[in-house]
C-alpha cells in the first residue's frame, strides 16, 4: 500500500536476555494481572549466547498494530501482547500529561510495527517467552520515551518476563496487592557479582514441551495440594536462603538450593491431577549423573534445575566446566563428536580418569542431548544502536521474510 510509505518511521531496536529460574515460579493468583502465588528467582542468562531482538517501529501512515515473530506475522490481538502494549500507551500518557519532556507525543497516536527474532530455537524449551515479552516491553518503552520501571508491563506479557528485565540476580517479588502494583522483579545482585559462575544449558530434545506453563499451572493450583504447601510454608524460607547463598556466593548452599526446588517443582507437576511429565528418561539421567559426579568428589560441584520442559540448565565453577563437559560428552556421545557439540563460551579440554567414569558408572546413552550451549550470568536488555541491526527497514516493514 503506497500510502503506507509515505512518511519516515521512527525506529528503535533493543535485545533482552533469558532468565532462569532457581527457585520457580509456578501458580497464578490473578491470570489476567499474572500475579503469582510465590516469589521466584532467578540468574539472567548472557545474551551472547541466548538473546531476543526486537524492532519497532510507529509512523503516522501505519494503519494498524502488526506483529512479526521469527519471520511470521502473528496475532496483534492475542490477549497479553494487547496488556503490554495497552499499558505502556498508558504510562507514557500519564507520564506526557505529567509533563515528562522525554514522552514522545507525537508518536503516541501512531500505530506501531514490531519485528522479533531469537537467536536460538523458540520450541527448544528455552524460556523464549521471557526473553520476548522482556524485549517488547524494552522497545516499546523507548520508542514512547518512557523509563523507569517496566517490570510490572512485562509481567502482564508472561510473568517470567519481568525477570528478564534485570541482569544478574533477580527476584520477583509476588505482592500482595489486588492491582498487583507491588508484584515487580527487583535485581538482587548485579551480573559482575559472582563471574566464576557458569551456566551450561544441556539441550535435550527440540520437541515442543507437551503442556505449556500456563495451562499447567493453572491445573496445578486446581488440584494440587503441595503446590499450596509449596507456595506457603516452603518458598518464602528458600527465597531468604538463595538470597544469602548467591550474596555469599556460597556454591554448595546456592546449588543444594537449586536442585531441590526444581525437584519440588517436578513433584508439584506430578501432584497435579491428571500429572504432568516434563521430564524424560534423558532429563533423569542427567540428575543421576550430577549426583553421582558430586558424591565422587564428596562435594557439590555441579547442580541441575530443569523448567517446564527435559533440558538441563547446569551450573557449575569456571574450574569444573572442562571436566563436567567431557563428562556429558563420554554419557551422552554425540551423532558427530565434533565441536557443534559445544556451542557458546569456549571450554578447555580435559581427560577423564577412569576411577571418575566407573565412580559415575552409568550406562552412555547416545544421541540422548543434541548440545550444549555454555553461557554466564549476563546483563538486562540494551539498546542497539547499530542500524544494520534493525528488524524493519526504513519503511517499517520487515527486512526479510525468514
Ligand atoms: C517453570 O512465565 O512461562 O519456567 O506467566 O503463564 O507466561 P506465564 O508462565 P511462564 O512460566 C514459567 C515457569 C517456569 C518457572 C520459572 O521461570 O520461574
Amino acid at each position: 500500500m503506497p500510502e503506507e510509505r509515505t512518511e519516515q518511521p521512527h525506529i528503535v531496536t533493543c535485545t533482552a536476555p533469558v532468565n532462569i529460574a532457581v527457585i520457580k515460579y509456578w501458580g497464578k493468583r490473578n491470570e489476567d494481572l499474572i500475579l503469582p502465588i510465590n516469589s521466584s528467582l532467578s540468574v539472567t542468562l548472557h545474551q551472547d549466547q541466548l538473546k531476543t531482538t526486537t524492532t519497532v517501529a510507529t509512523s503516522r501512515s501505519f494503519q494498524e498494530d502488526r506483529i512479526w515473530l521469527n519471520g511470521k506475522e502473528e496475532d496483534i490481538t492475542h490477549p497479553r501482547l494487547q496488556s503490554c502494549l495497552r499499558e505502556i500507551r498508558r504510562l507514557a500518557r500519564k507520564r506526557r500529561n505529567d509533563g515528562d519532556s522525554g514522552v514522545d507525543s507525537a508518536s503516541l497516536s501512531h500505530k506501531v510495527h514490531i519485528c522479533s527474532v531469537n537467536n536460538f530455537p523458540t520450541a527448544a524449551g528455552l524460556a523464549s517467552s521471557a526473553a520476548g515479552f522482556a524485549c517488547l516491553v524494552y522497545t516499546l518503552a523507548r520508542v514512547f520515551g518512557v523509563e523507569g520501571e517496566l517490570s510490572g508491563i512485562a509481567r502482564q506479557g508472561s510473568g517470567s518476563a519481568c525477570r528478564s528485565m534485570y541482569g544478574g540476580f533477580v527476584q520477583w517479588i509476588m505482592g500482595n496487592k489486588e492491582d498487583g502494583k507491588d508484584s515487580l522483579a527487583q535485581q538482587v545482585e548485579p551480573e559482575t557479582h559472582w563471574p566464576e559462575l557458569r551456566i551450561l544449558v544441556l539441550v535435550a530434545s527440540a520437541e515442543r514441551k507437551p503442556v505449556g506453563s500456563t495451562s499447567g499451572m493453572q491445573t496445578s493450583v486446581k488440584t494440587s495440594c503441595l503446590l499450596k504447601h509449596r507456595a506457603e510454608s516452603v518458598v518464602p524460607g528458600r527465597m531468604v536462603e538463595m538470597t544469602e547463598a548467591i550474596r555469599k556466593k556460597d556454591f554448595a548452599a546456592f546449588a543444594e538450593l537449586t536442585m531441590k526446588d526444581s525437584n519440588q517443582f517436578h513433584a508439584t507437576c506430578l501432584d497435579t491431577y491428571p500429572p504432568i511429565f516434563y521430564l524424560n528418561h534423558v532429563s533423569q539421567q542427567i540428575i543421576s549423573l550430577v549426583h553421582r559426579y558430586n558424591k565422587h568428589y564428596g562435594e557439590t560441584r555441579v547442580a541441575y534445575t530443569f523448567d517446564a520442559g527435559p533440558n538441563a540448565v547446569i551450573f557449575t565453577l569456571q574450574q569444573h566446566v572442562p571436566e563436567f563437559v567431557h563428562v556429558v560428552q563420554h554419557f551422552f556421545p554425540p551423532e558427530t563428536n565434533g565441536a557443534d557439540f559445544i556451542k557458546g563460551l569456549p571450554v578447555n579440554c580435559a581427560s577423564l580418569s577412569e576411577e571418575l567414569k566407573q565412580g559415575i558408572g552409568l550406562e552412555p546413552m547416545p544421541k540422548g542431548i543434541n548440545y550444549i550451549i555454555s553461557t554466564k550470568a549476563g546483563p538486562g536488555p540494551c539498546v542497539v544502536e547499530d542500524p544494520t541491526q534493525q528488524l524493519l527497514s526504513s519503511d517499517g516493514f520487515p527486512k526479510k521474510m525468514m
